[in-house]
């Protein structure tokens, strides 16, 4: 069966992984989470005691590194560094930063776009990230560019930081939400923004199962399933 992909992009915490996963799973296709390969670069520029400015060590690095991913037997995305299962690792707050520094560079952009087209390639996908109706997957069957206030998406931040037992304070997530939306919609190379084409939607409003209802309503229009 010819293979079919969904593009979803939007800011930090519209609730896009969450989405995603759950509607790869309605669907019975695999959920790529394309942030957790940009925050597994990061995790290898930290350990490596690289500063992110640092661009041509940040660049030398990239030939070096053995990133992989996997699915285990529940289904979730795990990411490998040098053989090490990382995707706890690369949730640590301090990571988010980086990775959101890491991403604005081309040369780590271009070594992790084969690495995430492959993945569309070889399954149907359902993919999140920030620039995958534009740059990435910009034949995408589906583009949807979610999003929400960003007191809205904070507030969700905390929750999900809290449920995972981790220290989190609202006024300090909004603000390094608001941070990284403009760090990643004025980085000149692949910036956050909305594909022509997509669909936009709105989660403010809308809890998690409006929101599933939603995306698969727009799914539906546009593919025969
Ligand atoms: O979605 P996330 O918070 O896990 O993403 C971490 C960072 O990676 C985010 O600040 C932006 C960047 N990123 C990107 O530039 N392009 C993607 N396709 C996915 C994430």
């Amino acid at each position: 069966m010819e293979k079919k992909s969904i593009a979803i992009d939007g800011p930090a915490g519209a609730g896009k992984s969450t989405l995603a996963r759950q509607l790869a799973r309605a669907l019975g296709f695999l959920y790529v989470d394309t942030g957790a390969i940009y925050r597994t670069v990061a995790l290898a520029v930290l350990r490596a005691g690289i500063a992110t400015e640092d661009v041509g060590k940040v660049s030398q690095l990239l030939g070096t590194l053995d990133i992989r991913m996997d699915y285990g037997q529940d289904g979730e995305q795990r990411m490998f560094l040098s053989g090490e299962d990382v995707s706890k690792a690369i949730r640590e707050h301090q990571v988010s930063g980086l990775a959101s520094k890491v991403s604005a560079i081309p040369a780590v952009r271009d070594f992790l776009l084969d690495f995430q087209r492959r993945q569309a390639r070889e399954h149907s996908v359902v993919m999140d990230g920030r620039d995958i109706g534009t740059v990435v997957l910009p034949e995408a069957d589906v583009k949807i560019f979610l999003t929400a206030a960003p007191e809205a998406r904070a507030k969700r931040r905390v929750l999900e930081l809290r449920q995972r037992g981790q220290q989190a304070e609202f006024d300090t997530i909004l603000r390094d939400i608001i941070q990284r939306d403009k760090q990643d919609e004025q980085r000149p190379i692949a910036p956050l923004r909305r594909a022509e084409d997509a669909a936009l939607l709105d989660t403010t409003q809308l809890n998690l199962e409006q929101s599933l209802e939603a995306l698969l309503q727009l799914v539906k229009e546009k593919i025969n399933l």
